[in-house]
């Protein structure tokens, strides 16, 4: 069975204040089934660890460097992230493949050097708006998935999120039944490269513009393991009623 994850990705927001967001999270969430995983900037990374302490509330990256250590001024290396506190990172998000031109190679290196320093990988895939109404959602889909997952993929070391570009921030969200399809497309290309037991270990989230007034009908879709919450997750008061809407599910 996997287990059911709800990440939470704070992006460019929060300072020290935010933690109090955190610590009411981790209170409305002492009894979660599901993984619950908040992703703070780098910069509240070992405090966000701390105040979690002891909860059902894991903390996650956003973002490392492919290499493990170096000359590389204002980047974060995999084993930086996991020595603050992290055990997760967020790899490949639309944003960065945009603003910081990251190819899906980039991507599948990063992801390489943040599961040897321990780190599950949370690998982001997702078409443009201009790619679905030309009708090439699944093959951009199944590009990126096979340039950007390491070979050594399981359903421990990586964890893959759809997020149409197009739904991020925007308050669209695709239809249940686009959701289902790129879901059981990923599943089908995970089981044709890393074979059956091992795909169906491999855990698919869905990204973009989650809320609590509809994570109840997303995550009834086949396929869909959990949800990466960016707006969404930065006050306890919306993300907790996702987190519940995913234990229901379970
Ligand atoms: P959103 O962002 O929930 O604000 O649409 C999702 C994401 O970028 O992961």
């Amino acid at each position: 069975m996997r287990r059911k994850l709800a990440a939470g990705n704070w992006k460019m927001n929060g300072t020290a204040s935010a933690l109090t967001e955190l610590g009411n999270l981790a209170y409305s969430c002492k009894s979660a089934k599901a993984e619950v995983l908040i992703c703070p900037p780098a910069t509240l990374l070992y405090r966000a660890a701390n105040v979690c302490v002891d909860s059902k509330v894991s903390i996650g990256a956003q973002d490392c460097h492919n290499a493990t250590y170096g000359a590389h001024t204002g980047d974060l290396s995999a084993e930086m992230l996991h020595d603050a506190g992290a055990t997760a990172v967020i790899l490949g998000h639309s944003e960065r493949r945009a603003d910081h031109d990251e190819t899906d190679e980039t991507v599948r290196a990063k992801a390489k050097t943040a599961i040897a320093a321990g780190l599950t990988a949370i690998i982001c895939v997702g078409e443009t708006l201009n790619d679905r109404e030309a009708g090439k959602t699944l093959d951009v889909v199944r590009a990126q998935l096979a340039g950007s997952l390491p070979d050594d993929t399981s359903g421990t070391t990586v964890v893959v999120a759809y997020e149409p570009v197009w739904a991020i921030g925007t308050g669209k969200v695709p239809t249940v039944e686009q959701i289902a399809e790129v879901h059981n497309d990923l599943r089908a290309s995970l089981v044709k490269r890393f074979g059956g037991e091992t795909a169906n270990a491999i855990r698919l989230l869905y990204g973009g513009s989650v809320k609590a007034g509809n994570a109840k009908e997303i995550f009834a879709v086949a396929h869909v393991d959990g949800a990466l919450v960016g707006g969404a997750s930065l006050k306890a008061a919306d993300f907790a009623p996702i987190v519940a809407a995913l234990d229901a599910s379970a």
